[in-house]
């Protein structure tokens, strides 16, 4: 016979997968001993190896759903569409470039391309939840697989509980289930002390991931959809491995880091607009940080975003630009734009134009362009036609006629 804690022990398990296995019924309920403590007897601890067993030969691929993939998610001006443009620009125009530096990173999906092609990469975003993501698809530190595709398992099962994400965001950007099972997961994940930092970020992601799958919107947290029909159980599911050794990942300011770093080519892909990521994204971010910040207004955004908030957003972008551009130590920048301009509504109009970023851009070499057609991005109803995707390439050195 023996005690829960003596189990959890033996079987390296929690006691919340036994009792989630007995409410289950897998398991029978363990007696009780004079005190009322549960002990396990010998049946019991049978049915927890049987089952520990099934896992092992079921493959935990059965268990947990199908993996996630970096590009497994929503985003503002992902550049997932453009990932082959992106790459034949670069390889039928470059020499010599082992380094790639995305500091303005995103979903991460373009460094992720490049890392595929077997670069090291250099990968930042300001946002925290990106930074966090980047750390599971791009982070050097080696991690135990099996320790967290069982938290997985185990964060899949927990019940809900009422907590920030339930009183702020339940039946608003989730359905009241969907936020409790999140205040759930999140709360246990701060439980989990031997996780290293790129285990823990796993986790985080993966459930970053599953919020955006389950939230009630059309992709990003400037409102909810009136009707709550995203109800659909939230389900985390485990995060591809990449094993390697020579990355870089930042939360920086990238005007601030491009000081810093040095590689062969950086990649640039701001925002355009004004509408600020900081805003559009708060409630992962929000997650992500689990700072339980107070929130205000329809929209439940947190009350102090200033410190994120971007400069590319706002009138001084052009000058923003200009100093990145002058600062980038490289032998080669290339620039993500389209033809947007002052096309469409006031909230999509550019705040950098394309004259602004060549002039940047020849004060530190030879400037091609590159362009290809590609489905309109707006933030409002407009929709404009022919629009360009559009990659700059500056020769850093180089002269225009050399
Ligand atoms: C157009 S999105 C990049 C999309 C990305 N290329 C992808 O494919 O997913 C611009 C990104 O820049 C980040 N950002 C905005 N201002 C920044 C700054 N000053 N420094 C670093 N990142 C910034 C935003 O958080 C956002 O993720």
């Amino acid at each position: 016979m023996l005690l829960t804690k003596n189990v959890e022990e033996k079987y390296n398990i929690t006691r919340q997968t036994l009792y989630n296995w007995v409410t289950k019924g897998v398991i029978s309920e363990p007696l009780k001993d004079e005190k009322s403590r549960n002990i396990w007897s010998e049946e019991n601890q049978k049915e927890i190896e049987r089952i520990l067993n099934e896992k092992e030969q079921l493959s935990l691929d059965l268990q947990i759903p199908e993996k996630l993939h970096i590009q497994n998610r929503r985003y503002l001006g992902s550049k997932q569409k453009m990932l082959n443009f992106i790459f034949d620009v670069v390889s039928k125009n470059t020499v010599g470039v082992e380094t790639i530096a995305d500091i303005f990173g995103g979903t991460g999906v373009v460094a992720n391309m490049f890392r595929e092609h077997g670069k090291s990469v250099i990968v930042n975003d300001i946002l925290y939840s990106n930074y966090t993501s980047f750390v599971t698809w791009f982070g050097n530190e080696p991690i135990d697989e099996k320790k967290v595709e069982m938290a997985i398992i185990e964060l899949n099962d927990l019940k809900g509980i009422d907590g920030y994400v339930t009183k702020n965001f339940g039946n608003r950007y989730f359905s009241v289930e969907n936020a409790q099972k999140i205040d759930a997961v999140r709360e246990k994940i701060e439980d989990y002390t031997d996780f290293n930092l790129r285990e823990k970020s796993f986790l985080i992601t993966s459930l970053l991931y599953a919020m955006d799958k389950g939230a009630n919107t059309v992709g990003h947290y400037d409102a909810y959809r009136q009707k709550m029909d995203s109800l659909k159980p939230l389900t985390l599911r485990m995060p591809v491995v990449n094993h390697s050794t020579n990355n870089e990942v930042y939360n920086m300011d990238a005007n601030l880091l491009v000081r810093e770093i040095k590689a062969d080519l950086v990649y640039i892909d701001p925002p355009y607009n004004s509408r600020g990521y900081e805003s559009a994204y708060h409630v992962l971010e929000n997650v992500a940080e689990w700072k339980k910040p107070e929130v205000e207004g329809l929209a439940m955004k947190a009350v102090n975003r200033s410190e994120k908030s971007s400069d590319y957003t706002k009138r001084k972008a052009p000058e923003a630009f200009d100093d990145l551009i002058q600062h980038i130590n490289s032998k080669y920048i290339v620039v993500s734009y389209n033809n947007m301009a002052k096309k469409g509504n006031s909230r999509s109009n550019a705040k950098i134009s394309n004259e602004e970023i060549i002039l940047s851009l020849e004060k530190r070499g030879k400037v091609t362009v590159f362009e290809t057609d590609f489905n309109p991005f707006t933030t409002g109803k407009s929709i404009i036609q022919n629009h360009k995707e559009l990659l700059y390439l500056c020769e850093v050195g180089a002269m225009e006629n050399a």
